[in-house]
């Protein structure tokens, strides 16, 4: 039976960078995944549409998808594909939206950000496209979220999830499929297997820490079992709700374990780490580390070894505060280059418009146009492919790029736990004091243009305005933006990036320091933060 049931709004339900994102307790609250829910519904008309669900496994996974299966019935949702037990990354999610030509679909995750009760959970929409819905879409959604006043929800026992096939839940067909199958066949399309398998059979070694994180089963399968990396290769496999209390973000801090293997003694030729829901990745080599701005700019001047791409590529583009490095290689092979603001959700018309087949974050991301998000252990996969067809160590493949291109030293700091208004007013500040700094000398620098960015989008011809950035006359850069994916509080990003033409072993963050003050001088940032020091730095 459909039961209409009354709920009074909430006013925090705006998507931020990448969908929902809340404390667990949060959504929690009576209604509040609901209410969400239905203002989504009651926007993109779901009668009779083809849904794809999964999570990431994270806390309340299992109680939220319940509610998602029984609400879309109520909703007329024609079927929904669902990840066995309840799981799907977000790259096989995309992966399924487009290879069934379904309406979209949900993922819920919080991505990188910690699980478990006092932790984070969030809930992400894709549409048709197999990328997550636009702003235009979500600011619709958010006005319905402020008005909501009441939901549907068929009432009915939990729907079993460990069983492939499909069952009926109401009207409403539930199939639940194995998402990894698919996942593996999608990679075998695009990479040199054999040539990667026959690496492993000759003693190659490697490390994956999938965060005790949704890829795990993925990482298993296609890089133990198909690919022949020794068992064990693959660290903290097992999903678990709270992620073994990690913190699933692939980066030097929070991927201790295995950065602790990959700076030890003995260390294996290639380390790897995926996020939460298996979109972000980190590549390492032994004792060296690839930052996700180089990986992008060395995966697109490699493209032609990878069979999938070898014919040629469309463009590539990169999030406004991602380093430059990709442009220069963008610039040498004579492709497309674009920027756009930060968030995965600005790709998705350069990649279906064709203007792009490569797209990377500084935030540990980088995919292609075979899906709409980016993708995790596409990434890995694609290093495996060049270290196969060059015989070069990550290390080797990295310096080798710095040294035709020069080398982009970058960091990004983050003042974490901001009072919202005191980091808007902190904005607002800088964003009056940009036009004075145009043609100033500081610190060494000579700053050659300060502006807010605003992408205007080639295909929809929407506008939006995401941080500022000061340019300096020798190509470096200083870039500010507030976090869009904080469950409380503000987070304050400041990206520095130095380019290097002939000096490529100093430490970064010697090589930033100018720029850092610089950056604290200018955005006041102790007298309005009242910190010193960044609290994270990656
Ligand atoms: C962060 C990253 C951004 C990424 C997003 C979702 O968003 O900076 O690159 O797309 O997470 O993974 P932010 O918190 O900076 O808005
Ligand atoms: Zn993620």
């Amino acid at each position: 039976m459909i039961e209409i049931i009354k709920t009074t709004p909430y006013t925090d339900q705006k998507m931020g960078t990448a969908g929902l994102r809340k404390k667990s307790k949060v959504v929690m609250q009576e209604h509040y995944f609901e209410n969400f829910l239905q203002s989504i519904f009651n926007v993109i008309a779901p009668e009779g549409k083809t849904f794809v669900i999964g999570g990431d496994g994270r806390f309340y996974n299992s109680i939220a998808i319940q509610k998602l299966i029984k609400m879309s019935a109520a909703n007329g949702v024609k079927k929904l594909i669902v990840g066995k037990n309840g799981y799907l990354s977000t790259p096989a999610s995309s992966n399924m939206i487009l290879k069934n030509h379904t309406d979209g679909g949900f993922v819920l995750t919080a991505s990188h950000n910690p699980g478990g009760e006092n932790g984070d959970f969030g809930i992400k929409y894709a549409t048709e496209t197999g990328g997550q819905c636009s702003s235009q879409v979500s600011d619709k959604i958010f006005e319905q979220t402020k008005n909501i006043t009441e939901f549907k929800i068929l009432q009915c026992e939990d729907i079993k999830l460990d069983t492939l096939g499909s069952q009926k839940v109401g009207e409403m067909e539930v199939e639940i499929v194995d998402p990894i199958t698919d996942y593996v066949k999608l990679m075998e399309s695009i990479f040199d297997f054999d040539a990667i398998k026959k690496m492993f059979a000759n003693g190659f070694t490697m490390r994956f820490d999938a965060m005790n994180a949704v890829t795990g089963p993925y990482a298993i399968e296609i890089f133990e079992n198909v690919l022949g990396a020794a068992k064990g290769s693959v660290l903290n496999a097992t999903p678990k709700q709270d992620f073994g209390g990690l913190h699933p973000d692939p980066n030097l801090v929070y991927a201790k374990e295995l950065v602790d293997i990959m700076y030890g003694e003995n260390a294996p030729d290639f380390g790897a780490a995926n996020d939460g829901d298996g979109d972000r990745n980190m590549i390492l080599g032994k004792k060296f580390f690839v930052t996700p701005s180089d990986s992008l700019a060395i995966l697109t001047d490699n493209y032609a070894l990878i069979p999938a791409y070898k014919g040629g590529i469309f463009g590539v583009a990169k999030s406004m505060a991602t380093s430059t490095a990709v442009a220069r290689v963008a610039d040498a092979h004579k492709i497309g280059y674009y920027e756009v603001p930060t968030g995965w959700k600005y790709f998705v018309n350069l990649m279906d418009s064709k203007r792009i087949t490569f797209c990377g974050e500084e935030s540990f991301g980088t995919g292609s146009s075979h899906i709409r998000e980016k993708d995790g252990i596409w990434a890995v996969l694609f290093w495996l492919n060049i270290i196969a067809a060059t015989g070069k160590s990550v290390e080797e493949i990295t310096t080798e790029h710095w040294q035709k291109y020069g080398r982009s030293y970058y960091l990004r700091f983050d003042f974490d736990g901001i009072p919202t208004d005191i980091a808007n007013d902190l904005m607002k500040n800088l964003e009056e004091k940009l036009p004075s700094l145009n043609g100033q000398e500081m610190n060494g620098f000579k700053i050659k243009l300060a502006e807010v960015f605003t992408y205007n989008d080639p295909v929809d011809h929407s506008s939006t305005s995401n941080g500022m950035r000061i340019l300096m006359e020798d190509g470096s850069r200083i870039v500010f933006r507030l976090s869009g994916t904080s469950s409380s509080g503000a987070t304050l990003r400041v990206y520095l990036e130095k380019l290097e033409r002939n000096k490529f072993d100093a430490n970064p963050r010697d090589m930033v320091d100018e720029l850092l003050k610089m950056a604290m001088n200018i955005a006041e940032i102790e007298k309005r933060t009242g910190k010193k020091q960044a609290d994270v730095t990656t």
